[in-house]
């Protein structure tokens, strides 16, 4: 007989076709949600053997004992904050790049997955002056400048730190940014700092006029990779002494031991730089020779039950590397947390309430 458009045969036919295929696509945009569940990252909280630097500091939980007090200084409230970069020593352009992907993580226009960078420096925008101005919540790079020639030696000092910043004022085209300009100079693993392993992995102070013309906010932080990265890159190394039988360190995010550890150390200076930028702002106890500040109340807390070895619960990827908050591009790392003036306790985005 002749071709019938349709018979009632072809029609379920047809509905059984397009039943199938259906549920074929569906398995098919479903399968990568199903591969999600999969992937998503394991919460980990693990007790590692304590590390021996800053722990008089450290304080674990929440108190009103702990007197964080307001000493009607500036603090860095112009947007964006302006950080002047020194690259001292020998650097690679994957750990440079690293860095900068943390501190252009910083701001709330950079796009990154929950609990983010940006999320976390919200606490440090808690912080006001004596006029209200909280801390800016965005910060730039506004300059860079490298110095791989060592113009200062491979052995620095707390004064000699203020010429590596003086030379770079001179030779590079930083601007005298009184407004909201900052240095950051970051020294290379092959370079020695005064007091670096033994009581600072970083530091943060305000350049002398006498020696770089002006008076700046400065930060420095080493790479601790060759020197002490048990002391300045933990949790990613631990001290050896617990022998076999406890927990070992803790897999860096970006797979490099000395830079994914300074990435903690400078949100930590940041954060303080930034609440207490010529040391009369925010700290804690009455030696202002020695302030306790809000990154220093919270040092080595990185997630929820934190405290006595903890190091707080924290997220763990396929590939067993450790990480708390998201960066740009898809970046991870491990940043401890920093002291809320608004909870009295430490704080951070990854926290599971
Ligand atoms: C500024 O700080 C105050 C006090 O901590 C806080 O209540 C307020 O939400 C902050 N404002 C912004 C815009 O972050």
């Amino acid at each position: 007989m002749s071709q019938r458009a349709f018979s009632p045969l072809s029609f379920y036919c047809a509905l059984f076709m397009l039943l199938l295929f259906t549920h074929l696509v569906y398995a098919s945009t479903s399968s990568p949600q199903v591969q999600t569940l999969n992937t998503k990252p394991d919460i980990i909280n693990p007790k590692l053997p304590p590390r021996t630097l800053s722990s008089s500091k450290k304080f674990e939980g929440s108190s009103d004992l702990v007197s964080l007090r307001y000493h009607m200084g500036p603090v860095l409230s112009s947007a964006p904050i302006n950080i002047y970069l020194i690259w001292y020593g020998r650097w690679a352009n994957s750990q440079k790049l690293l860095i900068k992907d943390f501190i252009h993580s910083i701001s709330p226009s950079a796009v990154a997955a929950k609990p983010s960078v940006s999320d976390w420096w919200r606490t440090v925008s808690l912080y006001t002056d004596q006029t209200g101005a909280n801390v800016s919540r965005s910060i730039l790079i506004a300059g860079e400048y490298v110095d791989s020639a060592y113009s200062h030696g491979t052995g620095l000092t707390r004064l000699t730190i203020q010429q590596v910043i003086a030379s770079a004022v001179k030779s590079a085209p930083f601007p005298v940014d009184h407004k909201n300009g900052i240095y950051l100079i970051l020294t290379s693993q092959d370079v020695t700092m005064q007091d670096f392993c033994r009581a600072v992995c970083g530091f943060h102070y305000f350049t002398f006029p006498s020696m770089v013309g002006y008076t700046l906010p400065y930060a420095w932080v080493g790479n601790s990779g060759k020197q002490c990265p048990e002391v300045c890159a933990y949790p990613f190394a631990v001290p050896g002494y617990m022998g076999g039988g406890g927990p070992g360190e803790l897999k860096p995010p970006n797979g490099d031991v000395g830079v994914d550890g300074m990435i903690s150390v400078i949100g930590h200076e940041l954060a303080e730089l930034s609440s207490n930028p010529l040391v009369n702002a925010w700290y804690a106890g009455e030696d202002p020779t020695a302030p306790t500040e809000i990154g220093d109340l919270c040092e080595g807390l990185y997630g929820t039950g934190g405290g006595g070895g903890y190091i707080g619960q924290v997220m763990r990827d396929r590939k067993s590397r450790t990480f708390n908050l998201n960066g740009k591009r898809g970046r991870k790392f491990l940043v401890q947390w920093i002291w809320s003036p608004e909870l009295k306790a430490c704080a951070g985005p990854n926290a599971l309430d």
